[in-house]
């Protein structure tokens, strides 16, 4: 652990290397608790409002009060940022119901545990605009609301390890279609189409998959969202997976199968160049 970062949790910040939870907290017992991973680039947030927004929609969906103002929500993230010196970093915000006396899966109305740090972005590195990622497919074992940007990740865990450790991530398949990543939303080009999963209950609506619907749509590229048969993805010309810390990443390989030409794609190419200026832009 890089003990230098920031910890904001509980109305106090401190080094993370000195935060504390109780073990009787929600968030551990539970994972009754959602949170929310928002990217920064120079020191200044990309889609900031868009990321509130859905962490409202998080806590209303599992009845959570946060009992903080927006303002102050935004405070907590701008001061971890800055004290861990801004630039390009993304922060990490945690919401659980809390730490009760007693162990009760019947919600209690106390006060939530509220967590931030900093997390080094990944970005698209020269190594992966010249080469892309692996990726590999896994069954899709999770429960009905994945909308909810819930902590509770087991399935996304057992995921990757069905994935395999070659792969950089587990692209989920449920009733023979794409869902999205371990950790990302998932695109698929083909026959001059991109396609995405639609937004409802099987998937995360990303920030980034709403970002690059919006480029496609500059671009005058033709997108939709639809159902992705998994037939779809093995005979794909490109496959791309995103996310607020990896941005957009070409896919290349899909379980020890070129995707492809087996190196990133032009429409990748022209959405990441895109991307690229859209994200320093604001
Ligand atoms: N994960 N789907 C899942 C299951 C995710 O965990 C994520 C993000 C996404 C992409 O969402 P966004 O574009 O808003 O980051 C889709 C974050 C980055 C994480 O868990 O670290």
């Amino acid at each position: 652990m890089n003990d230098t970062r920031t910890a904001y949790l509980n109305g106090e910040f401190m080094p993370l290397s000195q935060a504390r939870i109780s073990p009787m907290d929600r968030g551990f017992l539970f994972g009754d608790s959602v949170y929310e991973v928002i990217p920064a680039y120079d020191g200044r947030f990309f889609r900031l409002e868009a990321h509130i927004e859905r962490l409202h929609r998080s806590l209303d969906e599992i009845r959570l009060d946060l009992g903080m103002a927006d303002s102050d929500l935004r405070s907590i993230v701008e001061n971890v940022k800055d004290r861990d010196g801004g630039g390009d970093i993304a922060i990490y915000i945690q919401v659980s119901r809390g730490a009760p006396t007693t162990r009760d899966l019947r919600a209690p109305r106390g006060r939530p545990t509220v967590f931030a740090t900093s997390l080094s972005p990944k970005g698209v590195s020269d190594e992966i605009r010249d080469h892309g990622v692996p990726a590999a497919t896994a069954r899709d074992i999770r429960w009905g609301a994945c909308h909810i940007k819930s902590t509770a990740l087991l399935a996304n865990v057992m995921a990757m390890q069905e994935a395999g450790e070659g792969a950089v991530e587990a692209i989920m398949i449920r009733d023979e279609c794409v869902t999205e990543g371990g950790s990302s939303n998932v695109f698929v080009v083909r026959d001059d189409r991109v396609l995405t999963a639609p937004r409802d209950h099987r998937i995360l609506a990303g920030i980034t998959r709403d970002v690059v619907l919006e480029v496609l749509g500059e671009l005058s590229i033709e997108s939709s969202e639809e159902q992705i048969p998994e037939s779809a993805l093995h005979s794909a010309d490109e496959i791309w997976i995103t996310s607020s810390t990896r941005e957009v990443w070409p896919v290349t390989a899909l379980d020890g199968d070129a995707v492809g030409n087996g190196i990133p794609g032009p429409v990748w190419r022209a959405v990441d160049a895109r991307y690229q200026d859209v994200k320093r832009a604001q």
